[in-house]
Formats: C-alpha cells, structure tokens, sequence
C-alpha cells in the first residue's frame, strides 16, 4: 500500500510527535544516567512495582529530566491519536474512494459479527492512549496501521525494524509446511503479510475483535491478490471446528488482556489445532526477565500509556500457563539481543 499521502499540516504535526519522540528517549537516557549518579543499584530497588515508582519518583524529584520525560509521554500518548486523526480527515475525500474499491475487490472476505459482545477488558479502552482504540472510528484501520503505526511508532521505536522483527520470528517455527494457518490479533495485518510472505502457499484465517482494523486488512489483502478470510470474533470463543489448523500463532497480542483471557485463549488454540500442530506466540519480554530498571522504565510507560493490561500479563509466565491449559511442552525465550520478542513455542501432541 502506498504511503498515506498527507497533506501539508497532518504531516508538519505528525513529524513533530516523532522528533518529540526521539526527544522522549533521549530524556530516558538522561533519567537513567542520573539513577547511576545517584548511586542507586538496581538490585537493591524494593520488589513491589508500586512501591519501587514511589521511590524512584522521590529520588528523582529534583530532576528535571525526568519531570520533562513525564510531561512529554503524556503529551505524546494523549495527541498522538488525533494528529493521526485530523491527519487522515485531511486526506479522507482523497483516498477514501481508493480503500472502498480495495475493500470490495477481492479476493480475500471479511465477515463482521453485529452481535459480538466486546469483552469488558476491551470495550471503549483507548489502547496505548490512541483516541479511539482499536474500533471507535471507521477508518481505525488505516488509521492505526498507516499513519500511527507506519509513520510514527517505526520510525522511533527503539528496538530495531518493527515490520523485520515481524518476519524474524516465523523463522524459529519447527515446520516449513503450514497450509491452514490462524492468526490472532490480525489488527490491520502486519504480521499476517510477513506470514503470507513467509509461507506463500497457505491459507490464512485473521480474527480479531476490531472490524475497522479488519477492513485496513481486508484493503491489504486484496491489493496484493492474498485470498485470506477475515472473521470478526474473539480469541476466547473460535468460532472454528477442532483440528482445524496446522499453525495458531498471534505477534503483540497477549499483553492487551488479562489472565483470564489468555487462559481461555490458550484452550481454544489447543483444541482448533490439528494433532502435530504449532503455536507460536509472539509478544512483549516478560518482566522476569528484565533488570529491576528497564522494568520501572517499562512498567511506567505502559501505566501512564494507555496499556491496561500490560502490567498483569507482563508478570504472568505465558509458557507455564500455556502447560496449565494442556499444551505440555509449551517453552519461553526471548530473541537475543534484548529478549524481544518474547515467543512461547508449543505443539499439540
Ligand atoms: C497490538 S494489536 C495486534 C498487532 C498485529 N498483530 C500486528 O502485527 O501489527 C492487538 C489486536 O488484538 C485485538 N484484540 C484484543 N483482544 C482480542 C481478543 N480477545 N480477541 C481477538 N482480538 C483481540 C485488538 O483489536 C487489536 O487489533
């Protein structure tokens, strides 16, 4: 897909959130150097999250660093959804004709369910404080996968090429020959082209609960001839017979729900794969395996980022769970050198 032609004032403002982006890490780095200064080991910080905010905070009081670096993530988090936003109304009677003709052209399908109840995790969250989620506008879709995803958050984020990761890790599956593959947490379909890409001759199914970032999927599909179906559904509930796939995988999904989803989550993946079949899981690196630092700096941005769920999920052990709920060699490790991604590998026996 092309690049979102934006206009003159979209895009002086979007370029803006990403040089205040790249000011915002430059201000982490400060934050951190001044943790050292202050003689402050990182071992010897308290082990309750909250406990050790509040004690980082105090000693940072007098930073100004670390004042500016605050002040900075909740100005970026609240605007940039709606510099995206306005960015895109700007542009709308330009390229809306364009994302109709590709939604009805074929020949992937995407079927939306008007009676999907959302899950009370879900409904009305700004997701990391982007206005509108992941479905309360129309156009969410080209929205959050064009223009925040594609011309913003690439552009700053701060552990490598987001669309080269997303292709890295199908190289760590055990198997070569998926043809029935499902992804969860389609979203508007980054992970399912580097899917497609990877394994060309196989038929992709993508569920998720937004249809606007569906149809931004739908668009993708189509534009590059890919036949994938694309089902409005949620992740607990496959609406999908037993056995009916060779690989269930999702890539930064797990951490925008709660224990109890991702429990749900797992059963289903189990009982829709085929006997022989792969799950892999692709998500954010769990804080047991982080420093006592990077996880503060982490667990801080996700609270005051609009990441709900971040907190919950990222102390969980996904591999243990997924052996909870019957997938018996479920492991967990990260991809070197950061440990991100982290992937939860299993196959149903
Ligand atoms: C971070 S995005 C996924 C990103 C995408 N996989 C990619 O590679 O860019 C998370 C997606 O999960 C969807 N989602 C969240 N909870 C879900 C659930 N229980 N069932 C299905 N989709 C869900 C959201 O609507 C959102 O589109």
């Amino acid at each position: 897909m092309n690049e979102a032609p934006l206009l003159q004032s979209g895009r002086s403002r979007l370029d803006f959130m990403v040089s205040a982006s790249r000011g915002l890490g430059r201000l982490h780095g400060a934050v951190r150097q001044q943790v050292d200064a202050l003689g402050i080991a990182p071992d010897d910080l308290p082990d309750d999250l909250d406990a050790r905010d509040a004690f980082l905070c105090d000693q940072l009081a007098g930073s100004d660093a670390f004042h500016a670096a605050d002040a900075l993530q909740g100005y970026l988090g609240k605007e940039h959804g709606r510099v995206a936003r306005d960015a895109f109304n700007e542009i709308a009677p330009a390229v809306l004709p364009e994302l109709e003709a590709l939604e009805a052209k074929g020949p992937a399908t995407l079927t939306v369910d008007p009676d999907l109840v959302m899950p009370d995790y879900f409904d009305g969250v700004d997701f990391h404080s982007t206005l509108g989620g992941w479905d309360r506008h129309e156009q969410q879709g080209y929205i959050h996968g064009e223009i925040v995803h594609r011309l913003m958050v690439a552009k700053v984020f701060p552990l490598g090429d987001m669309f080269a990761q997303r292709r890295a890790v199908l190289k760590e599956l055990p198997r070569q020959d998926y043809r029935d593959i499902l992804e969860l947490g389609t979203s508007s379909g980054h992970f399912t082209v580097a899917l497609q890409q990877t394994f060309p001759d196989a038929h992709i199914t993508g569920i998720d609960l937004a249809a606007p970032m569906l149809r931004q999927a739908l668009r993708v599909a189509n534009e590059a001839g890919w036949a994938w179906t694309l089902k409005q559904m949620a992740a607990e509930k496959l609406a999908f017979a037993d056995d009916s796939f060779d690989l269930v995988t999702a890539y930064s999904f797990l951490h925008e729900m709660p224990e109890s989803a991702i429990r749900a989550i797992y059963r289903e993946a189990l009982r829709v794969l085929r006997p022989g079949g792969s799950l892999l899981i692709a998500d954010i690196t769990p804080y047991a395996v982080q420093d006592k630092m990077t996880m503060w700096r982490a667990d801080r941005s996700a609270t005051h980022g609009g990441e709900p769920w971040w907190r919950e999920s990222a102390m969980l052990d996904w591999a243990a769970i997924a052996r909870e709920e019957g997938f018996a060699d479920a492991t967990g490790r990260g991809i070197a050198p950061k440990n991100f991604p982290w992937l939860v590998e299993a196959s149903k026996a």
